[in-house]
């Protein structure tokens, strides 16, 4: 339901079950989390790359395997609740977003700390026309990305937009031509990878606390941050190699 590729020091998912367009079943999510495990576990591992197949980056949660669960049953084993893994990932994960990205699939390309598009790829938390709503934070990263008026129409019309209006709206950080997409998205990753392995960690974890925190400790937090890149040999080599005018060779440590 998914395959893993590796491609220097990124690590590539690409979500492969088109027949249902890539529809977030259990099984795929289990899959999903185990590569997240891995790509967390192995140090040689400094970006990850989420891309879908077929016409679709995902669909959405898996509307057949929900449609006869009940509330005590969903509420017991809090359904929903291990997708929060890709959200939790220390290193940074792009979203290559090549088609519908829609309900849980539009959750799940915000989880990612960026979201590239294709021009043909189409965003929508179309849950309400289905008798349900966003359970995978779709109404609050949404609206965190592109503020409440926007958030409010889009989750209760389920109106489908295009990757360029998703642009202008700040959920999508890039568009590309369909053929350049992945390709991008790699340059992007291979460009991160070659940073400072904590010095990214502690920039993804600054701006996920402005979502988490008062202003106040997130300025104090992100400031005591940047003391302690201090104690890295990193730090002291990309300024050397700067004011040397070489480029710097980081050690991750
Ligand atoms: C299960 C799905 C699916 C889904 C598509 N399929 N989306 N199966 N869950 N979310 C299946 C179809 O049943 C069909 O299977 C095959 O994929 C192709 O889909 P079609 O509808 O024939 O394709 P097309 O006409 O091109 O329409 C594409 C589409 C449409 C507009 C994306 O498939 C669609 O509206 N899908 C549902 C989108 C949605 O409502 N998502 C939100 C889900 S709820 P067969 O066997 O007939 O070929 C959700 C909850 C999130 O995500 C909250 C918790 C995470």
């Amino acid at each position: 339901m998914i395959s893993v590729d590796f491609n220097d020091r990124v690590m590539i998912i690409t979500l492969t079950r088109p027949d249902a367009l890539n529809a977030l079943c259990k099984k795929l999510i289990t899959q999903l989390n185990a590569a997240l495990d891995q790509a967390e576990n192995d140090t040689r591992i400094g970006a990850i790359v989420v891309t879908g197949s077929g016409k679709a980056f995902a669909a959405g949660a898996d509307i057949a395997e929900m449609k006869n669960l009940t509330f005590a049953e969903i509420a017991e084993k809090d359904f929903i609740q291990p997708w929060e893994r890709l959200a939790r990932c220390h290193k940074p994960v792009i979203a290559a977003v090549n088609g519908f990205a829609l309900g849980g699939g539009c959750e799940l390309a915000m989880m990612c700390d960026i979201i590239y598009a294709s021009e043909t790829a189409k965003f929508g938390q179309p849950e309400i026309t289905i008798g349900t709503m966003p359970g995978a934070g779709g109404t609050q990263r949404l609206t965190a990305l592109v503020g409440k008026a926007k958030a409010m129409e889009l989750c209760l019309t389920g109106r489908m937009i295009t990757a360029l209006e998703a642009e202008a709206m700040g959920l999508v950080t890039r568009v590309f031509k369909a053929e350049d997409l992945l390709k991008e998205a790699l340059a992007t990753a291979h460009k991160i990878a070659q940073f400072s392995a904590p010095v990214v960690r502690m920039i993804k974890e600054a701006i996920n606390d402005v979502a988490e925190v008062p202003l106040i400790s997130g300025i104090k937090t992100e400031r005591r941050m940047f003391h302690s890149t201090f104690a890295l040999e990193d730090r002291k080599e990309g300024m050397s190699a700067f004011l040397e005018k070489r480029a710097a060779v980081f050690k991750n440590r």
